[in-house]
């Protein structure tokens, strides 16, 4: 395995910092693992070498797959329930069936989430609730896990905490032993390259999810990508971030309702 050198190990953590907000300071032996495929495909004996290539690409496909190995993805189905109970509790039976509804889920990573969100969704319509058109727009840096994403195929094991009831009404099972959610599911979400460190500003969200994504960000990055977000919602909207992650309880953009739930105060929108 080749080996990082001090001066190019600083100067990948500052790229991947800088760029996007990633914080390796700590992940010395992980950058050198995770690379290790990619430096033989370039045929390169140095990080300084492939360095040189990934600064003369400018398809910008290198980084891209820098990128793809170097994030991490772990994700599950129905991960931190609580939260997807709130918005089941809290958020849907307040709103305005005339009105479209607007979710954005950044850093989606393989889908898990966003096609939780989803399955809640249409076991909602289907017991009878009337909801608004409800549009999911999830977003992340891993090219690979996007494309994953759309196709809504995952090993079969992925979906073994889904209620049976769920299983049967919105997976089908492939030839090959892996199993697809169904177009009414797939068909609700919208997925795009976003990288969070910079503004997503085509549309104003009801809703921001943003769980298990700035864990991996220091303090200052992840004030900015409050700020981001807050620029990205609507009066009252709402932001949920991961249960390990938290915005100060007094925030002065941001009300919070416990669990890591957030709202848009009403003062700061000039209500
Ligand atoms: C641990 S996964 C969390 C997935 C999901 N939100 C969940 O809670 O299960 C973190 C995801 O954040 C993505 N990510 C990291 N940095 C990002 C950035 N700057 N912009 C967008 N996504 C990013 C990673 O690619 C990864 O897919």
């Amino acid at each position: 395995m080749v080996k990082i050198r001090d001066d190019e190990f600083q100067y990948l953590c500052e790229l991947l910092y800088q760029s996007y907000g990633l914080n390796m300071r700590k992940k010395r032996v992980l950058i050198e693992y995770r690379l290790m495929n990619i430096l033989q495909k370039y045929q390169v004996n140095s990080f300084q070498e492939y360095f040189s290539l990934l600064r003369t690409d400018k398809s910008g496909k290198m980084k891209e797959e820098m990128l793809n190995k170097l994030t991490t993805n772990y994700s599950f189905f129905m991960r931190e329930p609580q939260h997807f109970e709130f918005i089941k509790k809290e958020i849907l039976p307040k709103l305005c069936v005339s009105k479209p509804f607007s979710v954005w889920i950044a850093g989606c990573s393989y889908g898990q989430e966003c096609y939780t969100l989803a399955m809640i969704l249409e076991e909602l319509r289907l017991s009878g609730m009337v909801l608004p058109p409800i549009n999911i727009y999830a977003t992340d840096i891993n090219t690979v896990a996007l494309e994953q994403a759309k196709t809504g195929i995952y090993p079969k094991e992925a979906i073994a905490n889904l209620p049976e009831l769920w299983r049967k009404r919105f997976c089908r099972s492939l030839s090959d032993g892996t199993i697809q959610l169904k177009e009414c599911i797939r068909k609700q979400v919208t997925f795009e390259y976003h990288n969070i460190m910079e503004p997503y500003d085509k549309r104003k969200f009801h809703l921001i999810m943003c769980r298990n994504v700035l864990i991996y960000f220091d303090e200052r990055s992840r004030n900015k990508i409050y700020q981001r977000f807050y620029n990205s919602l609507q009066p009252k909207g709402f932001l949920i971030l991961g249960m390990a992650e938290m915005i100060l309880q007094n925030h002065v953009l941001f009300k919070y309702h416990g669990a890591s739930i957030y709202q848009v105060k009403e003062s700061v929108h000039g209500e």
